[in-house]
């Protein structure tokens, strides 16, 4: 499965691609305008620190203006995939760019009929928002399940991303559930590794090796 960092923070961008763990970014505008920067060099930023797909989100709600900001936004590099929300013009917007293959990203997806046209306008990646489905007494899981159940039957390209992810447990359970691409924020990246068990295995190592006056010299 490939991990997205789901953040507009540059700082924790590059530093978590360093890990070489970091398959791409997503964004949207309530994490773009928590940055005091402009948007377009925002986005230039991110495919500049990580090398894969990022998501940048239009804000027409005509089909018009989004593919017209759809295929702005493609210009600014290579990697970026036009995010467009789950409308019906979102969709008329999505076909048309994902005939000027153009990469897309329909996002707000809380059904799996709302993924099977997604996948049928072409999307490149469909973004169930799981985190938000458990927020309102459903599970998010089963979603992914149904999407990809109907993917797999029709033989549908559409890559599943699993959005809205909350903590370690969404993460887990997106994987087992055959999600193609988990998006994370950065502080969920760093609950996948932490383990109280591996900090005192690791600390008693350490100490016996330093009490031990052992070098890997000799
Ligand atoms: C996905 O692309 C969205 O940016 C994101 O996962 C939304 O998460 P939230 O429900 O925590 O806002």
């Amino acid at each position: 499965m490939k991990i997205f960092l789901d953040s507009t923070n540059l700082t924790d961008i590059k530093k978590l691609a360093e890990t070489g763990l970091i398959d791409g970014v997503t964004t949207n505008p309530t994490l773009a305008a928590q940055q005091q920067q402009p948007f377009r060099q925002l986005i230039q930023d991110i495919c500049c620190a990580v090398d894969g797909p990022i998501s940048a989100e239009v804000v027409a709600e005509d089909a018009d203006g989004m593919i017209d900001q759809g295929r702005d936004l493609a210009t600014i590099h290579e990697n970026v995939v036009v995010k467009i929300p789950m409308t019906l013009d979102g969709l008329k917007a999505c076909r048309v760019l994902a005939d000027d293959d153009i990469m897309t990203n329909v996002t707000l997806v809380f059904s799996a009929t709302q993924a099977l046209l997604a996948a049928k306008a072409g999307a490149t990646y469909v973004s169930p928002f799981i985190g938000r489905i458990d927020d309102q007494g459903w599970d998010g899981m089963i979603l992914i399940e149904d999407i990809k159940q109907i993917y797999r039957h029709y033989g549908y390209q559409t890559s599943i991303l699993a959005a809205s992810v909350r903590h370690p447990q969404h993460v887990l359970m997106a994987a087992k559930a055959g999600a193609d691409v988990c998006t994370i924020p950065p502080k969920v990246f760093h609950q996948l590794y932490r383990h109280a068990l591996t900090d005192l295995g690791l600390k008693t190592f350490l100490d016996d090796w330093k009490n031990s006056g052992l070098t890997l010299h000799r």
